[in-house]
């Protein structure tokens, strides 16, 4: 796992959990565009986010405080892995982590996922990361999820012939909901991971927490 020193590059003393909650929604469902939604984007110029100027093959989405997107970034320096988030402070301290650190291979996006992801190219990618994401559990904020029909559409155009989805959850209701979509979309060959070494990924920092406050959570593999 990376190692930080959180000496010296703390945390912002006070952190929001979520983010303006219009943010998370497409910017075309929204009658007025709230200030602060992050740009949209139809290209991106992979010079400014990696220090080969090669596009991303791995891509993590919801990426947070970004454990995992460093960690994958330092276990694999041939891959360029992109973290797209939606919450400034996460963008700022993470983009600031990686200028001081020169990490090559990674970038950070912000920006919110359900208006699509027209900058990546079709099969580019080699496996995304949806991990622990959606923490939208009632009704009324269903709307608030990333995970759609139209996400697993761009997830499939993105995805090359051998690219994978791995998804997970600590609420067996968001989980659930990851299979009926995936069932309803029916493009995917999808796996419950029950255990580690089918999984063999890095931790995230919302894994880390669940297992030590001993909080289950579920994961699933979908191949093209
Ligand atoms: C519970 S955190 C998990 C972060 C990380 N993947 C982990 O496992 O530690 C979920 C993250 O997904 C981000 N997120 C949720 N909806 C998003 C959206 N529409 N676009 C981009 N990021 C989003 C949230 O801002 C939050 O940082």
């Amino acid at each position: 796992m990376y190692k930080i020193d959180f000496a010296k590059y703390p945390f912002p003393a006070r952190t929001r959990h979520h983010t303006n909650p219009s943010f998370y929604i497409a910017l075309s469902e929204l009658e007025v565009k709230p200030d602060g939604y992050p740009p949209l984007l139809a290209s991106i110029n992979w010079s400014d986010y990696f220090i080969n100027s090669m596009p991303p093959t791995k891509l993590d989405i919801g990426c947070g405080r970004g454990l995992f997107t460093l960690t994958i970034a330092d276990n694999e320096p041939q891959n360029n892995i992109l973290g797209i988030e939606v919450r400034q402070w996460c963008c700022d301290w993470l983009q600031n982590f990686i200028h001081s650190e020169s990490i090559a291979n990674c970038g950070i996006l912000r920006y919110s996922v359900p208006n699509g992801l027209p900058f990546i190219s079709d099969s580019s990618i080699d496996e995304i990361y949806y991990l622990f994401p959606d923490p939208w559990i009632k009704t009324k904020h269903i709307k608030r999820r990333a995970f759609t029909l139209d996400f697993l559409n761009e997830v499939y155009r993105m995805l090359n012939d051998s690219g994978e989805l791995y998804l997970a959850t600590d609420l067996e209701e968001v989980h659930k909901y990851h299979i009926h979509l995936l069932n309803k979309f029916g493009k995917f060959q999808h796996q419950v991971i029950t255990n580690d070494s089918e999984w063999n990924k890095p931790q995230t920092n919302k894994e880390i927490f669940c297992r030590k406050e001993g909080i289950p959570f579920y994961r699933i593999i979908a191949k093209k």
